[in-house]
């Protein structure tokens, strides 16, 4: 099994540039698309880690339609703090695995490792939230399935990274869902994005880790020692591949205009 990931598309309405204008993040994704397209072997499916668009508005939602649509895997969306829930439930109506009222969390059953969509949004807010209700669902949810493998998604990291203005817009709630995580063991990952960055770290048994986005990255700066802003790398995209009882994780980044070369012996 091989599934993709990617996050924080930040598409704006069509034509219009994000990230003080200077980024066309449409054009990235649509480059996205094509390399998942063409990328062989084929992803099972592609998990789509939140800030979506850039404001929740429905023609930002329209125009994410527009470009996604193209992508032949499966795409699973959830939200993050720039998204909508109602907008964005309107925009895919034939998602049918997101559910029709209230968080939009769901589980991916029907795969070797089964994939479980958590909705951190905060509404309003720039950090996430885990709440009690949500923490149970969760907990719920790996309770009935046994051991069966399992990885988790979701938007806001439930850690913190020393990346101190980006640690003040972490997950609250995250500690108490750690300790959902620590008693199933059969959670093999957990994958996050809004840092707009990679980091991975040993996390309640398992490992957790953040993607860069297809939007442009966050410039790194440890302890507020430098920019807090961004940077316009290539877009990023992860895989997972369930392989000899593990998931192995890979991040690649898409660019077309630097093609492979092989080695020449
Ligand atoms: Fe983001
Ligand atoms: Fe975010």
């Amino acid at each position: 099994m091989l599934i993709a990931h990617i996050t924080d598309l930040h598409l704006r309405t069509e034509g219009e540039m994000a990230f003080s204008g200077h980024v066309d993040t449409a054009a990235r994704l649509a480059q996205t698309v094509d390399f998942l397209n063409g990328f062989k072997p084929a992803p099972d499916l592609v998990l789509v880690t939140g800030d979506l668009v850039d404001f929740g508005k429905a023609e930002e939602y329209a125009n994410l339609r527009r470009v996604l649509d193209r992508l032949q895997a499966p795409a699973y969306l959830i939200p993050g703090n720039h998204d909508n829930r109602d907008n964005l439930r309107r925009a895919f109506p034939d998602h049918a695995y997101l559910p029709q009222s209230g968080f939009l969390h769901y589980v991916v059953e029907g795969h070797p490792v089964r994939l479980i969509g958590l909705d951190t949004l905060d509404q309003g807010k720039v950090g996430g939230l885990m709440c009690p209700e949500r923490i149970a669902w969760l907990d719920a949810r790996l309770a009935e399935a046994g051991d069966k493998p399992t990885l988790l998604f979701m938007h806001h990291p439930p850690y913190t990274t020393g990346m101190v203005r980006m640690d003040g817009y972490a997950c609250v709630g995250g500690d108490a869902m750690g300790e959902v995580v620590r008693r199933h063991p059969q959670v093999e990952r957990v994958v996050c994005g809004h840092l707009h960055r990679a980091t991975v770290r040993r996390w309640c048994g398992t490992v957790i880790s953040s993607s860069p986005a297809t939007a442009p990255e966050v410039a790194l700066n440890i302890h507020g020692q430098g920019i807090h802003g961004w940077v316009e790398t290539p877009p990023y995209v992860g895989f997972y591949l369930w392989q000899d009882g593990g998931i192995v994780s890979h991040l690649t980044a898409v660019d077309p205009g630097k093609p492979a070369h092989p080695f020449v012996y």
